[in-house]
């Protein structure tokens, strides 16, 4: 099995499980609190507000939309409940029932259509999307898997159509050698050279580049207008602040004010960053 093979592999089997039973209780209360949801988690988390800048939410009613990666689908069912006709696709056939259990529950204007199985075998017709985006995706795939990613997300939009990637950013090996170095969550320090060994053995994260540079280069083989936004300076000292109010307070007011800072400064620090890419070059 080849090492991007085997990569896919552990995704699968990590994914399946994480998502395996899901309940979508939370989900259907977010979209039946819908405004309130979105105006809460794009001011306070990373994901939702780099995802959702540039008024995505009001760009999306009666688009057609391609949700890669899609997890637990709470933005496809987000984005579908907004009026956009949304496809999903994920490695795990969880999401799959996941999107079923979402149509049975929820009256969507258009039901979310699960793409099954090797998406790069879809049968998509191309130029057909006005946007594709993932949230927490690309990162997950090998250089030369997320390439042909990319080519396939060319393929399908329209040519004013739009690619949004909500991803992790390492811009600075220090800054990444301190982080590893920290342990958080489940994650072991890296001083534990055992206990982070044992850890690295079931990541489903590859060794690779996740840096601005890389998406720049990477959709600059498929897009005329490729944008990256920092997004997460500030925001990544919120861990200082425990939990609740006093932290949500912390990450509004951080999300809202980094911006100001100078924009190098602001691309090294950043945790995280939103590609965007425009102007699909036609092959
Ligand atoms: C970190 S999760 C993010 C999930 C969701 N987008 C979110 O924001 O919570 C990464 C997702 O990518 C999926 N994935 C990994 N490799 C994939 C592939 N080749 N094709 C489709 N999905 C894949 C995983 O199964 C997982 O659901």
């Amino acid at each position: 099995m080849s090492h991007t093979d085997q990569n896919q592999e552990k995704n699968k089997e990590h994914f399946e499980k994480l998502y395996a039973n899901y309940n979508i209780s939370n989900i259907l209360h977010w979209l039946n609190h819908l405004d309130s949801f979105l105006d809460s988690a794009t001011t306070t988390e990373t994901s939702w507000f780099a995802l959702y800048q540039g008024n995505f939410r009001n760009r999306l009613k009666g688009k057609k939309v391609l949700e890669m990666g899609c997890g637990d689908c709470t933005n496809v069912a987000v984005m579908a409940a907004l009026g956009a006709e949304v496809y999903a696709n994920d490695i795990a056939s969880a999401s799959g029932e996941i999107v079923r259990k979402l149509n049975e529950n929820y009256a969507f204007k258009h039901p979310i259509i699960f793409v099954e199985g090797d998406f790069l075998n879809n049968e998509l017709a191309a130029q057909s999307f006005d946007f594709i985006v993932g949230k927490a995706f690309l990162h997950h795939l090998e250089i030369p898997l997320e390439r042909e990613f990319l080519r396939e997300t060319a393929r399908l939009l329209k040519p004013d159509g739009e690619a949004r990637f909500f991803e992790p950013a390492v811009n600075s090996r220090i800054l990444d050698e301190i982080r590893w170095h920290i342990p958080i969550g489940g994650r072991p320090s890296k001083f534990d050279k055992a206990a982070f060994a044992k850890w690295k053995e079931s990541d489903p994260h590859p060794d690779r580049s996740f840096s601005s540079k890389h998406w720049k280069k990477a959709g600059a083989a498929f897009f005329n207008d490729v944008r990256i936004i920092p997004v997460g300076t500030l925001e990544r000292f919120s861990r200082l602040f425990g939990w609740g109010e006093r932290r949500n307070k912390f990450k509004r007011w951080a999300l809202k004010n980094e911006k100001r800072l100078p924009w190098a400064l602001n691309s090294f620090f950043t945790r995280s960053q939103l590609i965007v890419y425009k102007g699909v070059i036609i092959k």
